[in-house]
């Protein structure tokens, strides 16, 4: 009976949530969870959304399931953004698109898919990772294992990820941070990821891409150069896409994962039991973020209206960095922090420690993971310089 459950810790993103809503100290800050705010310290639903949703809720005529790989409208679009639209892999019909309850839900579906159709193959995980990317791979059975990316030093080791991956057993999967690496925000740059890619042919690894933040590091299109360039040059490459951010759609569970097989007859085989696997898990995907993203891609002026705010966000998340490390130089701590400018995406590695992270948290209401990792697309503009002022008092003291 229930007497036996044990209580477990919470969850250490959502967790923290929880705990910086009950602080009732009025000049809090929350850096935890990878949620994007304006200026205004609110949560946006972006234009285009709000379009597509007053365009759907007139002219939608049913509730019934959507098929077991979602909407097809959708599938197009999010193919076409991911891959480009020029694909040869498109092209060729080696690519498609399963609709998923958010990315997380897309990594689970990998995962069951790995676990069940390639057995014996454990994952790979950048060391550090996206906590959930640890209990996520493990609950659906999988062998979880690590590669350094980052040092003692606080910064990207890409020396020791290759050797890692160099000696990964054949067939193995590479999770992959396709843009914004979450943790950190070190990303590869194109001369890294060709280096990857040939370990990863090398060792027939199957890289399996997060990519969750589409649009937040350096645009649309730049963002997806390394999936393109795997997907172009290996016959199989698994890919993990969210729209929770890139369309502020979180709570909605907006995601797909995109299976690219050798060939269009391969990918069949494989999306039969994608489809199996996700009538297990949740049946048939929920409709609403799906049906919005659907028209905003395949709408003109909508898609130009969502591009420009999303600019607007990644534009803005630049310059809060940026912002840091300026308000950091009056305490002398722009070197220290230079980084901070340097990496992409909503999240820093700050390179401060848990002890640092707490005192921050208990003296100044300033809420990070306890790892460092602060989210930057948090940050309030007009109080840079009191944050500077509590990091420059808990890394000096
Ligand atoms: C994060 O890492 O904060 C985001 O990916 C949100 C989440 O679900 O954890």
């Amino acid at each position: 009976h229930f007497g036996q459950v044990a209580r477990v810790p919470g969850d250490p993103i959502l967790g923290l949530l929880e705990h910086f809503r009950a602080d009732p100290n009025p000049a809090k800050l929350d850096l935890g969870v990878g949620v994007y705010k304006d200026a205004a310290g609110r949560t946006p639903i972006p234009r285009a959304v709000k379009l597509a949703e007053q365009r759907l809720s007139d002219s939608e005529q049913s509730k019934s399931y959507v098929g077991g790989h979602g909407d097809p409208l959708f599938a197009e679009g999010l193919l076409r953004l991911v891959l480009g639209h020029q694909s040869a892999v498109l092209g060729a019909g080696r690519a498609g698109c399963t609709q998923a309850p958010g990315g997380t839900g897309a990594l689970r579906l990998a995962g069951e898919f790995i676990a069940r159709c390639l057995p014996g193959r454990a994952i790979w995980l950048s060391q550090p990772t996206w906590p959930i990317h640890e209990t996520l791979f493990a609950a659906a059975g999988l062998e979880v294992r690590h590669y350094p990316y980052v040092g003692v030093d606080n910064r990207f080791d890409i020396e020791g990820m290759l050797a890692q991956l160099g000696r990964v057993p054949s067939g193995d999967v590479v999770l992959l941070h396709a843009c914004c690496h979450n943790p950190t925000g070190f990303d590869l740059s194109p001369a890294d990821w060709r280096r990857v890619l040939e370990v990863v042919r090398a060792r027939e690894l199957l890289p399996l891409f997060d990519f969750a933040y589409q649009g937040f590091g350096d645009g649309l299109e730049q963002d997806a150069w390394a999936v393109r360039l795997f997907s172009e040059a290996l016959p199989e490459v698994l890919v993990t896409s969210s729209c929770s951010k890139n369309f502020g759609l979180y709570r909605e569970r907006t995601g797909a994962l995109i299976a690219i097989a050798a060939d269009a007859e391969g990918l069949q085989d494989v999306r039969s039991q994608l489809a199996a696997h996700a009538r297990n898990l949740w049946s048939t995907p929920p409709s609403h973020g799906a049906a919005v993203v659907g028209l905003i891609l395949g709408d003109d002026t909508l898609r130009g209206c969502w591009q420009n705010e999303l600019d607007g966000m990644r534009r803005r998340v630049a310059g809060l960095r940026m912002g840091l490390v300026e308000a950091l130089r009056t305490y002398g701590l722009a070197q220290r922090f230079a980084h901070i400018a340097e990496q992409r995406g909503m999240f820093s590695y700050t390179g401060l420690s848990a002890a640092q992270v707490l005192r921050l948290r208990a003296e100044d209401g300033v809420y990070l993971l306890e790892t460092g990792r602060a989210n930057v697309a948090g940050l309030d503009a007009e109080r840079l310089d009191q944050l500077a002022a509590a990091i420059a008092r808990v890394v000096t003291d």
